[in-house]
């Protein structure tokens, strides 16, 4: 669906909830898009290197403040409300607000003050497929808070925000890409961002001759945040054995692959190999944006392959539906490169495929899906749109 066929169906939704309002001008729309990432998974948490992309499925806040201290929550896909008072942080039943909450804890921990406000919103992100979904409402709705009360606070603070909001409300223990991508796309452009530092530049995706199309294997393993927290905790017991030997290293982005290799033993199995596939993944975003440049699409396909079987048997967070979605694309010459995409054990796929061959491509997969496992695979095909952002 295009950006105004959405916001006018929320808008629909929103006049239905709240009625005409008596200054439509202090009415505003805010979206806020899901993101994929080409290249560096489960790297930023390692201080490393990612390179995502926001992506044309987006989130939507409708979103007007009010004379008194109630916030109305109104989620438009699932048409629920919550309501609490605005000083009120307590953690309802309904987990869709959590995000919400956790962004209004980050304000006053920062030791800023908003009012009530009623909002409400839905959009496109599939939830559940990997997209980042959770960041993108955070991000739309930490940036429209921002604009509604004049908090002045800039892109990196609601990047950061948005993170700690998931970290230390919703507890989920991810890193900084997710937000990140949501509020700093740009038009047909990756971003690689360096995590430690946080300077980033565009690279320009060239999409005429290929596309970049997602296949959603539909499932989401129960094993995913608790095994996502196992590998942070096994990174940093390899970070603890590395820097005996290496004092300057604090984290896996201050190792090297060799360094990995000549502590194997001292490491243990499981550790050696989360080591290795971090220290070699760090390595490879670097390399891809090398091809970027270089307009090589048939070698960045390649490097999309390795980090798949990195992740597929070093990093192990891959699952057997995801596995097989890659293996299909193998023989297929109209695809330069496949892999698992974000935290994983479910989500989607990334496929960087001829564009001519696409809807090809997609029949097949989801022929061959539904043979394996009587699942309709959903296939999306995505373009790279700008980050958050006021739709006026
Ligand atoms: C999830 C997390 C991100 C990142 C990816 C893996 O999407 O939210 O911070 O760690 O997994 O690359």
């Amino acid at each position: 669906m295009r950006d105004s066929e959405i916001v006018n169906k929320i808008k629909e939704k929103y006049f239905q909830k709240f009625g005409q309002s008596s200054k439509p001008e202090q009415v505003r729309v805010f979206r806020s898009p899901g993101r994929i990432n080409l290249i560096g998974e489960h790297t930023d948490y390692n201080n490393g290197f990612v390179l995502p992309a926001s992506v044309d499925k987006a989130v939507y806040f409708v979103i007007e403040p009010r004379e008194d201290d109630q916030v109305i929550l109104h989620a438009a896909d699932l048409d629920e409300t919550y309501s609490f008072s605005v000083e009120d942080l307590s953690k309802p039943a309904q987990s869709w607000a959590h995000y919400q909450l956790g962004i209004i804890e980050q304000i006053y921990k920062k030791g800023l003050k908003i009012g009530g406000f009623q909002t409400t919103f839905g959009g496109d992100v599939p939830v559940g497929a990997g997209l980042s979904s959770s960041a993108a409402l955070e991000c739309c709705l930490l940036f429209a808070l921002n604009e509604l009360y004049g908090l002045n606070l800039d892109r990196f603070s609601i990047v950061k925000m948005s993170q700690k909001a998931e970290n230390e409300y919703v507890g989920v223990q991810c890193g900084i890409m997710d937000q990140f991508a949501s509020a700093f796309g740009k038009e047909e452009s990756v971003i690689r961002l360096d995590c430690r530092s946080l300077e980033y530049e565009y690279f320009p995706f060239p999409m005429q001759d290929y596309l970049l199309v997602l296949c959603d294997t539909s499932v989401k393993h129960s094993l995913a945040s608790s095994e996502y927290n196992t590998r942070r905790l096994e990174c940093e017991k390899g970070i603890t054995i590395l820097q005996k030997y290496y004092p300057e290293v604090q984290s896996l982005r201050d190792a090297t692959p060799e360094m990995v290799e000549t502590h194997k033993d001292e490491l243990g199995d499981i550790v050696y190999r989360r080591c290795k596939f971090i220290t070699e993944e760090i390595q490879r975003v670097q390399d891809a944006c090398d091809l970027l440049v270089e307009g090589n699409l048939v070698d960045f396909g390649k490097k999309m392959y390795a980090t798949h079987q990195g992740l597929q048997h070093e990093y192990e967070v891959s699952c057997p539906e995801l596995d097989f979605l890659v293996d299909q694309t193998l023989s297929d010459p109209n695809v330069l490169g496949a892999r698992m995409m974000g935290g994983g054990f479910g989500g989607c796929t990334i496929n960087l495929v001829k564009k001519e061959a696409v809807d090809a491509f997609e029949q097949k997969m989801k022929a061959a899906y539904q043979e394996q496992y009587q699942i309709d695979l959903p296939c999306y095909k995505v373009k790279i749109t700008a980050g958050t952002g006021e739709i006026i």
